[in-house]
């Protein structure tokens, strides 16, 4: 069963139980000021999920492409990636606990065969002021007893961090008039031992990599109000998130994500254009792979890198994918690329269509951050002549820098002066340290977080920001 496959066999699952198709929002959502990218299916919902009428009806479905630009520091681990896809039913005021609950089993089990002995499954314990989901705690025991399982082993229970889900995560960040709910969540378990590095007992939660969440159903039936308190919504809906690349890995009984048959050709590619095995470099690869699909499909968008907003998230992106691939001496960034739009055109159109755009918008920021690079190196080595000899053979010699080399002149440089290379030359510390600029590195983060202090008090909040650190 290929990534397509699932797709096609989700898709007519839910239109079979009286679902509507709706089509893939763009990853940039044309009026929606609280949001950077699409993060979720149920991000263009939100209306609907509050209470307008649906053109299409009450029980829609549809694949979301997907970006959580708050999940940037994870990727490099077998299974975060900041661009996904995400399969979504909702029922807006329709079905709720008993259908949902029974389909989500019924399509993970009889669609997909993934064996029942493999899934565990989380429900929403409750807190003081929120009660705990009693119903699909019902709902699942049934199941399980009926299965031949002991609910006793198979469901657990945990509190808001993980088993709430709203845009802004816990009810406590939650703004008012923002819905939300408890949600119940399946895990696939792989047949690999706890790693004890994460302590003695193992359980779904766990980050051991032993088990992964492949989906999950939202009980959206909440709505902050501005006390800080929880108003039940007149119509409570159902929000079904299930992880494209996540339950190609259970179908397919690969603990890395990166590994399963929709990444095998990029990463094998990486590989190829870095000549090391992905067994040597899988968290560098995982990052090239992972930002680069990323950017092609917001450059698909019509995004240009800049310092600002979406163009600042894309630049990030390029510039880190960049990062890792010189770190390894990678060359030709085109065949990257090429493998990237390649693998994923059977299921989106945009980016074959999109294709020379995606190439040069990417390609021209290689250009730029090499700029940038050699700016940098002017900018210091006219301040601190002990650089000059090391920046020489870079600005000369080299069209294109290449990190390992930078190395091997270390100099060290003011807070301040490294400061400006952050905030005039868009420079992360560790990009600066790449370049073989020592600095203060306590005082930096100091100066940084007095930086965004500021840019917070002149900034609107969104739900996506990015941590600026990296
Ligand atoms: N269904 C909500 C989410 O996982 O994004």
């Amino acid at each position: 069963m290929t990534a397509k496959d699932i797709i096609d066999t989700y898709i007519s699952f839910f239109e079979e139980r009286g679902h509507k198709k709706i089509e893939n929002s763009p990853l940039v959502l044309q009026n929606d000021p609280t949001t950077l990218f699409t993060s979720a299916g149920m991000q263009p919902l939100v209306p609907y999920l509050l209470g307008k009428e649906h053109p299409e009806g009450k029980r829609l479905v549809n694949v979301q492409n997907c970006f959580r630009a708050q999940d940037i520091d994870e990727v490099g681990d077998n299974r975060h990636t900041t661009f996904f896809r995400m399969l979504g039913n909702w029922s807006l005021g329709d079905y709720f606990k008993k259908e949902e609950v029974s389909w989500f089993w019924e399509f993970l089990t009889q669609k997909l065969t993934i064996p029942k002995e493999r899934l565990y499954i989380t429900v929403f314990k409750g807190t003081n002021e929120i009660p705990k989901d009693e119903e699909a705690e019902q709902v699942w025991k049934e199941i399980i007893l009926q299965e031949g399982m002991n609910p006793k082993e198979r469901i657990l229970y945990y509190g808001t961090k993980k088993n709430w889900w709203s845009r802004s995560g816990v009810p406590e960040n939650m703004p008012a008039g923002e819905p939300g709910g408890p949600d119940t969540e399946v895990f696939y378990r792989f047949n690999i031992e706890h790693n004890p590095a994460f302590g003695d007992v193992c359980h779904p939660n766990c980050d051991c990599g032993r088990f992964m969440e492949i989906a999950n159903s939202v009980f959206m039936q909440y709505v902050k109000q501005e006390n800080g308190s929880f108003k039940e919504l007149p119509k409570k809906n159902v929000d079904f998130g299930g992880g494209l690349e996540r339950l190609l890995a259970a179908v397919e009984n690969m603990q890395d994500v990166f590994q399963t048959s929709l990444f095998a050709p990029i990463v094998a590619g990486i590989s190829h254009a870095i000549n090391k095995p992905y067994s040597e470099e899988s968290k560098e690869i995982r990052i090239i792979a992972d930002h680069f699909i990323s950017a092609c499909f917001i450059a698909a968008n019509d995004v240009i890198p800049s310092n600002k907003e979406q163009g600042y998230i894309l630049r990030r992106l390029i510039r880190r994918g960049l990062d890792s691939f010189y770190q390894l001496q990678g060359g030709n960034l085109s065949e990257i690329i090429e493998t990237i739009v390649d693998q994923y055109k059977n299921t989106d159109q945009i980016l074959l269509t999109k294709f020379e755009h995606i190439k040069n918008t990417i390609l021209a920021e290689e250009n730029s951050y090499s700029q940038t690079r050699r700016n940098a190196r002017k900018l210091i080595t006219r301040k601190y002549p002990s650089a000059s000899h090391s920046a020489r053979v870079q600005a000369e010699g080299l069209g294109q820098a290449r990190i390992g080399d930078e190395l091997k002149g270390q100099v060290e440089i003011s807070t301040e002066d490294a400061f400006v290379l952050y905030t005039a030359h868009g420079l992360s510390p560790a990009q600066i340290k790449s370049l073989g600029f020592l600095f203060n590195e306590d005082e930096f983060v100091q100066k940084m977080k007095e930086h965004q202090q500021r840019s917070k008090m002149s900034g609107t909040k969104k739900f996506d920001r990015v941590k600026e650190i990296r």
